[in-house]
């Protein structure tokens, strides 16, 4: 497993807004917006691209166009779905999949309540959308699941991870045949007690969608 910390001047600055608890929910929504999109040009570093000939105005020349088969966007609900436009706006080809996960506040183990997605991912390049790697349950099990369908690679992307959670990815797929990379604005501190990142932002569900 791979992490990449996205080190930024622009993305500090959007992630400080984040975390600061007076951003009210639609600045939070357009900055995360914003966020997505910029970590979105690093975690698709090595998403495939053919080689086409094109004409401008002025002569023949080469070119690239994204590949085919589409790469496949899967956001994680609910707070995944904050990322969906700022990641497809890069990626107009991409078929959007939708996973329901959710971890019980108790234990912090994920279950899958939904799953919208095709059956057969062979060759496919997956992305996953998820704020906050905090224990890395769900972001494990959901990796998985892409891997286990056939897909080429899996890249998630995370506004935010805890060591815990990158630590728990490590394990997970560090004899992964199949590339998993996790692309995040920053590591932070550590998770408390009750599993929320410190210093972190919150809960991000919550704060995307104003049930704070
Ligand atoms: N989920 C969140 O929304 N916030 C955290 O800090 C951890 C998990």
């Amino acid at each position: 497993m791979r992490i990449h910390v996205v080190d930024h001047p622009l993305v500090a600055h959007k992630l400080s807004t984040l975390r600061d608890e007076r951003t009210d929910s639609p600045t939070f929504r357009r900055l995360a917006d914003e966020l997505v999109t910029l970590l979105a040009y690093e975690a698709t570093r090595d998403v495939l691209v053919d080689q086409v000939v094109l004409r401008t105005p002025v002569s023949e020349t080469t070119g690239v166009k994204l590949s085919y088969p589409r790469p496949l966007v899967v956001p994680i609900l609910r707070a995944g779905l904050g990322m969906l436009d700022g990641m497809v706006r890069l990626l107009p080809t991409a078929e959007v999949g939708f996973l329901g996960m959710i971890r019980d506040e108790g234990t912090l183990q994920p279950s899958t309540y939904a799953t919208r997605m095709p059956d057969d991912l062979t060759g496919r390049q997956a992305y996953v959308l998820d704020p906050m790697l905090a224990t890395g349950g769900t972001l494990v099990a959901a990796t998985q699941l892409l891997i286990d369908r056939g897909a080429r690679d899996v890249t998630a992307l995370c506004l935010l991870a805890a060591p815990e959670g990158v630590a728990l990815m490590q394990e997970a797929f560090k004899d992964s045949s199949v590339p998993v990379t996790v692309v995040t604005a920053a590591v932070d501190e550590r998770l408390n007690e009750h599993g929320y990142i410190v210093p972190g932002l919150g809960d991000a569900g919550d704060r995307l969608y104003g049930t704070a």
